[in-house]
């Protein structure tokens, strides 16, 4: 009599049957929580594994050792067809430009005898530095970002956010390596 009474006791207490707006309550629910993880688990597939693999135009580009790689103050713009850059030295601190002119996307090129970019298309003009000069460009040249790696690959300097130039560092057995997914925009001169 006594483990009957116990027994109802701590029986569950019977659930009423859920209603239809409750459950399409649930349901609604549950639907969020699946997109929720679906939106997470791509997030960090996306940022877990990189889109470009090295060598790639919107990956790295290691240039190896900087004395080396990069070109002389002396010395005329280094052109990188496949990394889309041009390395330019000025006056010891060094620079990637995006080869895109920010104008309608043609293909700048070096011009040695004016020292300076030249767009064939719409005839925008850029210091060696890629600043605008003239013609219907809307800011300077676009850049990408540096990063100089000692021993063990830890990074001692890096262009920094607003891509202004980056000094070399004087071990010429720093590495360079050319960040083609990081494009900083180049000022406006309006
Ligand atoms: S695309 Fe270069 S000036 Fe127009």
């Amino acid at each position: 009599m006594a483990a009957e009474a116990h027994a109802s006791a701590t029986s569950l207490p019977e659930m009423p049957p859920l209603t239809r707006r409750e459950f399409l309550n649930y349901a609604w629910l549950a639907s969020l929580g699946f997109v929720f993880l679906v939106g997470f688990g791509g997030a960090t597939y996306f940022f877990a594994f990189p889109r470009f693999k090295t060598g790639e135009f919107g990956g790295l580009f290691p240039l190896g050792k900087a004395g080396d790689a990069l070109p002389g103050p002396n010395d005329p713009p280094k052109h990188d067809t496949a990394g889309k850059f041009w390395l330019a030295n000025v006056n010891g601190m060094i620079l990637a430009l995006y080869d895109v002119c920010v104008h309608l996307g043609c293909l700048y090129e070096w011009q040695p005898v004016s020292g300076r970019f030249e767009c064939p298309c719409h005839g925008s003009k850029y210091t060696k530095e890629g600043k605008y000069i003239e013609g219907p460009a809307p800011r300077s040249l676009d850049r990408m970002v540096i990063t100089f790696a000692g021993a063990n690959n830890q990074a001692i300097a890096a262009t920094d956010a607003k891509g202004d130039p980056l000094p070399i560092p004087a071990d010429p057995n720093a590495q360079i390596v050319i960040d083609t997914g990081k494009i900083i925009q180049g000022e406006s001169h309006g």
